[in-house]
């Protein structure tokens, strides 16, 4: 397949400067970097227009949400009407921390999505099973179920501005990354869901990232199966190593 590798910088809600936050784009826009790759970075929404006014052009950013309304009385939301007029071309939606410490379900997640389509963005959207569902053998309902309201909302052609990022929560920020067996069943199991719930092409060629506790030294092996298109990353992402993922393929 001819999916393009795609890495995204996720640098959640950590602290540090503005400075601090240039000081990483700095870095990332003087490194010798795989310019075959999509590169993405999701600072918090503070910090998206100075980033993005200093990045590299190879490297655009992404908002880490944004709400299912355009505009109105929605005290602290995002829009993303606005996003797309600020020039910010990806949100992720869906993030586990997202799902569990404010609460969204998988039907807010999928109405943020048709949200961002409209409005014009792509989306990274995340799905993933907790230890317990794992240990349960759960693993490929649970995401499914929360793949299917986004299928339900969305028309086949959305799927091009779509890029799915399996995130295992047991693996997130635990230093426990999942091995790339894992990572592949879990993986084929989405694309073989996309294949039956949308269609073959749209299977075929819709990305499907790893999250959770990526690092340089094991992003490698994972970036070789063959259904890994590409990681998105927290912690590392905002260390040095993060050339080196984005290079995984190099
Ligand atoms: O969005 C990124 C993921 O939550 C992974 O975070 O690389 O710190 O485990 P992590």
């Amino acid at each position: 397949p001819t999916r393009q590798f795609f890495v995204g910088g996720n640098f959640k809600l950590n602290p540090g400067t503005l400075q601090a936050k240039k000081d990483i784009v700095e870095i990332l826009n003087k490194a010798d970097i795989d310019t075959s790759a999509e590169v993405v970075i999701a600072p918090p929404s503070l910090y998206l227009l100075p980033l993005q006014q200093i990045l590299r052009k190879e490297i655009k950013v992404a908002a880490q949400n944004s709400y299912l309304k355009t505009s109105g009385a929605f005290t602290g939301e995002i829009s993303p009407t606005q996003l797309a007029d600020a020039g910010i071309p990806y949100v992720i939606l869906g993030h586990s921390e997202r799902r569990t410490i404010f609460n969204e379900t998988s039907d807010v997640v999928a109405q943020k999505t048709r949200a961002a389509l409209d409005a014009g963005l792509s989306v990274i959207l995340c799905v993933g099973e907790t230890l317990k569902e794992r240990e349960a053998n759960q693993t490929k309902q649970v995401v499914e179920d929360q793949l299917k309201p986004v299928v339900d909302i969305l028309k086949e052609n959305d799927w091009s501005k779509i890029v799915v990022a399996y995130e295992p929560v047991w693996a997130i920020g635990t230093g426990k990354v999942a091995t790339s067996a894992q990572a592949q069943e879990a993986h084929a199991d989405i694309r073989t869901f996309l294949s039956s719930a949308v269609s073959s092409s749209v299977a075929e060629a819709t990305r499907i990232l790893y999250g959770g506790s990526v690092t340089a030294s094991n992003c490698k092996e994972l970036g070789n199966q063959k259904d890994v298109d590409g990681f998105l990353v927290g912690g590392a992402s905002l260390k040095p190593e993060f050339v080196d993922i984005i290079n995984a393929r190099r």
